[in-house]
């Protein structure tokens, strides 16, 4: 008999502990907003009723994980986390050594200053924020070469996180492969809205690489959102598992740096993990100077622990398929209320256009940080800009003018439910309802280096 009713996703867990959440009245928000200066980042989390600000470290914890944190054996030195840890890498990901960072941009700051020369350029799929202005510190300069598709929201393209690859014969050609000391490829491009990249893309940006003698370093930060893409979207890979999708992406680059508190499932927590002997040796050195020992890179054993757990944990097939199955639960019901979204639907977030959403405001006037505001004000939701104030500025101090103006509302792994999405949903319907009666800001504070987490506005 032919089965005609529709099979849903469904999370695989239950719920053991829940956090309360304060609620807060119009008058309260509109208080609160006004002491954070218009910036969500300012803003204190208890007056937060759903916090989408980001899904870095905000993850729930599984059972398993926790047990780990009881299992921490902290030891300054050669702690059992550590090579619990170091074996999970080497198994899921592949990559031959370790140096555990106290989170992402740790292991870009060492990377950067062990890799990039004065005047290199380091080509990448999109920039992300941390990740350039560590390459800019070492004396590098970033250059987009991800596919043009990328800078336009509504195109549909199933992996906008591709790599252009005449883009980079072109740099290549420009500058020579001596000074591109690597490429940078993030898997689920952040900025670009949690854009997968191809497989195919990656095999052909490999041999390419590999003809000049450049390196592919990898941001595997959400490696594991961009496997369920592959997985759904790439032929040949639906009866493959995402274990299996994970290693084989990073087979392709020859080492990683990775922010643990997205797909990892820690709150705290980070590595650089490289192929080359040499590159290690030099990194196991430099990370007694920023971050701590080599077996602990700034972190307590039991934040190693659970990490070794939450990797293992984030390549299943069941956890991923709930995980992007909720992000694009509230990405349809966005777009079934008319709100315009940055498509196809990524792995991490919603991402909203901003230009698009608030057209009469022009993008010196901060359209998105604006409409986080509002959005914040609405019913307490907390999103983040993801436009020109992120952007900042170049080196020679002009702004940044970024094509995607957008406000992330990053859905946290394991923490909120069907019904919180559909208030999410809501709430940005309304305010979509009086987007014509919403004015910009005024940058009133700018900070020097990534200006977006600590800028003060006033209202126009
Ligand atoms: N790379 C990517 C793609 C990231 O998204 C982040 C962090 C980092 C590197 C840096 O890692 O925060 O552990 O130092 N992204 C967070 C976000 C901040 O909200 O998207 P970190």
């Amino acid at each position: 008999m032919k089965d005609n009713i529709k099979r849903s996703w469904a999370e695989p867990y239950k719920m053991k502990m829940v956090e309360l959440l304060k609620m807060t009245t119009p008058a309260q928000r509109k208080k609160a907003l006004r002491e954070a200066g218009y910036n969500t980042f300012l803003l204190r989390s208890e007056d937060v009723y759903i916090d989408l600000l980001t899904d870095s470290g905000t993850s729930a914890m599984s059972d398993r994980q926790w047990a780990g944190m009881m299992m921490g054996d902290e030891a300054y030195a050669g702690s059992r986390n550590f090579y619990h840890l170091e074996e999970v890498v080497k198994n899921v990901y592949g990559y031959k050594y370790l140096i555990p960072t106290h989170q992402g941009r740790g292991a870009e700051n060492i990377l950067s200053r062990i890799l990039i020369r004065k005047g290199d350029i380091i080509p990448g799929n999109m920039y992300f924020t941390t990740t350039r202005l560590h390459q800019e510190l070492a004396g590098g300069k970033f250059e987009d070469i991800i596919i043009d598709e990328a800078h336009d929201p509504e195109n549909e393209f199933p992996f906008k996180g591709n790599v252009d690859l005449d883009k980079l014969e072109k740099l290549i050609k420009k500058y020579g492969a001596k000074r591109i000391p690597y490429v940078s490829i993030a898997t689920s491009v952040n900025m670009a809205g949690g854009q997968p990249i191809s497989m195919k893309n990656l095999e052909e940006l490999r041999a390419l690489t590999k003809k000049h003698g450049i390196r592919i370093i990898h941001d595997m930060t959400r490696v594991a959102e961009n496997a369920y893409f592959i997985k759904e979207k790439e032929k040949g890979y639906s009866n493959k598992s995402i274990k299996e999708i994970v290693k084989e992406i990073c087979s392709y680059t020859d080492g990683a740096t990775m922010s643990a508190k997205k797909d990892a499932l820690v709150n705290i927590g980070g590595f650089l993990a490289i192929n080359d002997r040499d590159t290690f040796e030099e990194a196991r050195n430099l990370v007694v100077v920023y971050e701590g020992l080599h077996t602990y890179g700034g972190l307590a054993g039991r934040d190693m622990e659970a990490m070794a757990i939450g990797i293992g944990e984030s390549v299943c097939d069941d956890h991923i398929r709930a995980r992007v199955g909720q992000v694009i639960y509230l990405g349809e019901k966005m777009t079934g209320l008319g709100v315009p979204i940055v498509m196809p639907i990524g792995g991490h977030g919603i991402f909203v256009n901003a230009k698009k959403f608030l057209p009469h405001i022009p993008q010196d006037d901060f359209p998105a940080q604006t409409l986080a505001a509002e959005v914040y004000l609405e019913s307490g939701v907390r999103t983040m800009e993801r436009g020109i104030v992120s952007a900042g500025r170049k080196s020679n101090g002009e702004n940044y003018y970024p094509r995607l103006e957008l406000v992330r509302f990053t859905i946290p792994r394991r923490v909120y439910t069907q019904a919180h999405m559909d208030v999410i949903a809501e709430s940005a319907a309304r305010v979509y309802e009086r987007r014509n009666k919403i004015k910009g800001l005024k940058m009133a504070y700018e900070p020097k280096y990534l200006r977006f987490f600590q800028a003060r506005f006033t209202k126009l």
